[in-house]
C-alpha cells in the first residue's frame, strides 16, 4: 500500500495564511512591522535564488524585508559594522546573513555578531545553548523547526516515538535532536543521531517510528531501511545528473522515494516536502521578534 503524502507545501500555506493574520493584526494593535533584513556577500547563484525566495515570501506575508547585496570581496570588518547597524535598527528584528559567506570571513564571527534577539536563523551561539538546554527564549533554527511543526500539523506527534535522525550537522541533525528532546510542544521524543561512521545503518533506521533522512546522499534510503508503517522525512536536496531532462539533472531527496512509498505509513516529497517549511519558519521567527519587541515597548513605556 503507498503511504500518505506529507506536503510541506500545504502545511506551510495554511501557516502563512495564520501569519499574514497575525502580521496584520501585530501592526493594527502596536503599529510595528515586523522587519527582515537579509544580507547577501559574492554572487553564488544558488544564494541569490535563495535570498530572493525568502524576500518575495516575507513581502506576501506583509513583513517588510531589506536586502543588502555586497561584493564578493567586501572586508571582515565592514560586514560585521553592517550586522552592528542592523542591531541597532527598531526597523529590523530579524537578520539572516546567507551562507557560505567568502572564505576570507570568518562566519562564526558574523554569526555571533548578530544580536540573538534578531537572530531569526537560531545559528548564533546563544540560541543553540538554549536550545540545547531547554531554557530561556530562543529561536529555532528554521529546517529543523519547519519538520517538527510539519510532523505535528500532518499528525506525526513525535511525542513518546523513537525518531532516527540521519545526520549530525549544526544546521539540521543537532538541532533537530535537541527540538526533539525537549519537554514541550514537537518534543518529548526517543532520539538516535546517526552519522557517516554509524556502523551497520540500516539496523538503526529500521527501529525507527519516525526516520529523517538529512545526510545529504541522493537516495540512499532503501526500502528494506524502513520499518513498514514508520514516517519518512526526507530532508536531503541532491542534484542528481538526468541527461534526458531540459536542465541535464533533476533534484531528488536522500530517500529512495519509489521504494519507500511502498512500505511507509508516511513521507514527505523531495521536492514539495521541507523546504517550503524553512522560508516559513523564518518568517514566524521574524514575526515573534517583532511581537516581542513591541511588548518590550509597551513595558518600557509604563
Ligand atoms: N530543504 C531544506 O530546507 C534544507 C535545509 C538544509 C539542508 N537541506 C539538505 O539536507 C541535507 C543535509 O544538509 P546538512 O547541511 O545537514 O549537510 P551536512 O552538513 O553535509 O551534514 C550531513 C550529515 O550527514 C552525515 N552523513 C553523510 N553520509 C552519511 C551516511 N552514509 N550515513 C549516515 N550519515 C551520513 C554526515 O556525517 P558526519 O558528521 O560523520 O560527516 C553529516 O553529519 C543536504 O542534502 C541539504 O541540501 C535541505
Amino acid at each position: 500500500m503507498s503511504a500518505k503524502i506529507i506536503s510541506g507545501r500545504a502545511v506551510a500555506d495554511e501557516i502563512r495564511a495564520e501569519l499574514r493574520e497575525r502580521v496584520a493584526e501585530l501592526r493594527e494593535e502596536s503599529g510595528v512591522t515586523p522587519g527582515l533584513a537579509t544580507v547577501l556577500v559574492g554572487d553564488d547563484p544558488a544564494s541569490h535564488q535563495y535570498v530572493g525566495m525568502k524576500n518575495k515570501a516575507a513581502g506576501a506575508m506583509g513583513i517588510h524585508s531589506r536586502q543588502v547585496t555586497l561584493p564578493a570581496d567586501t572586508p571582515e570588518a565592514e560586514l560585521l559594522g553592517l550586522v552592528a547597524g542592523l542591531n541597532a535598527d527598531p526597523e529590523i528584528h530579524g537578520i539572516l546573513v546567507q551562507l557560505p559567506l567568502p572564505p576570507h570571513i570568518d562566519e562564526g564571527k558574523v554569526i555571533e555578531a548578530i544580536h540573538p534577539s534578531k537572530d531569526v536563523d537560531g545559528l548564533h551561539p546563544m540560541s543553540v545553548g538554549r536550545l540545547a538546554t531547554d531554557s530561556g527564549h530562543f529561536f529555532a533554527p528554521c529546517t529543523p523547526a519547519g519538520i517538527v511543526e510539519m510532523l505535528i500539523r500532518s499528525g506525526f506527534d513525535p511525542a513518546g516515538k523513537h525518531v532516527v535522525v540521519l545526520g549530525r550537522s549544526n544546521l539540521v541533525g543537532r538541532p533537530l535532536a535537541s527540538l526533539l528532546l525537549r519537554k514541550d510542544r514537537g518534543g518529548n521524543a526517543t532520539v538516535t543521531v546517526c552519522h557517516s561512521r554509524t556502523r551497520d545503518l540500516g539496523t538503526v533506521t529500521r527501529t525507527a517510528d519516525i526516520l529523517v533522512a538529512a545526510m545529504g546522499r541522493a537516495e540512499a534510503i532503501t526500502g528494506h531501511m524502513v520499518r513498514p508503517g514508520a514516517v519518512v522525512i526526507d530532508v536531503g536536496t541532491n542534484r542528481v545528473d538526468d541527461p534526458g531532462s531540459e536542465k541535464g539533472y533533476r533534484v531528488c531527496g536522500d530517500v529512495l522515494f519509489d521504494e519507500v512509498v511502498e512500505v511507509a505509513a508516511a513521507i514527505s516529497p523531495v521536492p514539495g516536502g521541507v523546504g517550503p517549511m524553512t522560508i516559513t519558519m523564518l518568517l514566524s521567527n521574524t514575526l515573534k521578534s517583532a511581537a516581542l519587541a513591541a511588548a518590550d515597548a509597551v513595558g518600557a513605556a509604563r
